[in-house]
């Protein structure tokens, strides 16, 4: 049978964009519509999902993984019936992880993963390593930004590395605390239009959340906000995202395309049968990635990169010629 289980790893290149709450929240409004869901803090450095629901793990994967408790014993089942493996927050050590260490990871969590409807991974910002496997283990890639100048380079930085050393070609991204309809257009431009133009990768608008005071509120109280205020502005949009990652769960198994949960199966680069496109190869490995320069989104003038092929010729499921190109708004794809 094809996977059902549809893995989302949850990404941002800059920190404090909104990640963990999106997570929570998605997940939350998922379970609420009756999928089952399993979020698994990924960010193991700086942990917070569990601040952010107002318990105190008894143990953390860290402990899984060094064998002194068993994942049941870890795991976190909150009153709706929704699934949390809390990480360690502040203890150094075990921020980074190898691969052999991701793979042990990714090998101990799979059976749990594989018995939910979603994962929901809150990956830590940035490109480490650990962030990249892990990215890479997922069969969705979402990318969080705000509208900030800064977030928006991080972002493509994101995209650029994960394009190139691991083959991401399709990112969903969500444009967080939103302020101005404005700052959507303008992020879809500088990081949409740049990464479809320049890196050619997909990046698709999932969609935007509102700058909403009511999430600090919620995030002070330590009590998710679609518990606390299911109708705020900020809940209805991210209800509104795990509508569309449930309507792209439906697709995806329709069409059979869930890859593997939680697996780090090697992906050709995008464009392997057609002649060569200046991509890495499939041989490119994680250490890689650290090589690939994190420009910034261009500003003006087209790259070098500009004049390969461009990537609505040569991504699956994307008919040649129809995908947003530059200031266009993206067509919603996918789903
Ligand atoms: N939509 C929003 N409206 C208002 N504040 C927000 C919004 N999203 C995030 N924030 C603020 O950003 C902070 C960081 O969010 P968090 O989810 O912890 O980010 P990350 O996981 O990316 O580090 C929150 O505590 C909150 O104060
Ligand atoms: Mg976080």
């Amino acid at each position: 049978m094809p996977a059902q289980t549809l893995s989302v790893a949850i990404l941002s290149g800059k920190g404090g964009v909104g990640k963990s709450n999106v997570t929570l929240n998605l997940a939350l409004s998922l379970q609420q519509s009756g999928a089952s869901v399993l979020v698994v803090d990924g960010d193991l450095g700086l942990a917070n999902v569990d601040v952010l629901m107002g318990f105190t793990p008894d143990g953390t994967i860290w402990d899984v993984l060094q064998g002194r408790m068993t994942i049941d014993r870890v795991l976190h089942t909150d009153a709706s019936g929704l699934h949390v493996l809390p990480a360690a927050s502040g203890t150094g050590q075990q921020a980074q992880l190898d691969s052999k260490s991701c793979q042990l990871l990714l090998k101990t969590l799979r059976p749990l993963a594989e018995r939910h409807d979603f994962v929901l991974l809150d990956l830590g910002a940035g490109l480490s390593e650990t962030v990249r496997l892990l990215a890479r283990s997922a069969a969705v890639q979402l990318v969080v930004t705000t509208p900030e100048p800064t977030a928006i380079t991080d972002a493509y930085a994101l995209l650029k590395v994960l394009g190139k050393a691991h083959h991401l070609d399709h990112f969903q991204v969500v444009i967080n605390n939103v302020q101005d309809p404005e700052e959507v257009s303008l992020t879809r431009t500088r990081l949409l239009g740049a990464a479809r133009k320049f890196l050619q990768v997909e990046a698709r608008l999932i969609g935007t959340i509102r700058h909403d005071p009511l999430l600090q509120e919620a995030v002070c109280k330590r009590t998710p906000l679609l518990r606390l205020y299911p109708d705020c502005p900020a809940a209805t949009d991210i209800a509104a995202i795990a509508k569309k990652l449930k309507s792209l769960r439906r697709k995806m198994i329709a069409e059979g395309t869930i890859s593997p949960c939680l697996s780090l199966r090697t992906r050709k680069p995008a464009g392997a049968a057609a002649p060569a496109t200046g991509a890495s190869t499939a041989k490119t490995t994680a250490t890689s990635a650290a090589k690939a320069t994190a420009q910034k989104p261009p500003a003006q003038k087209p790259s070098a990169d500009s004049g390969r092929k461009p990537a609505a010729t040569r991504m699956s499921g994307t008919k040649s010629g129809t995908a947003p190109r530059g200031t266009a708004s993206p067509k919603k794809q996918g789903f």
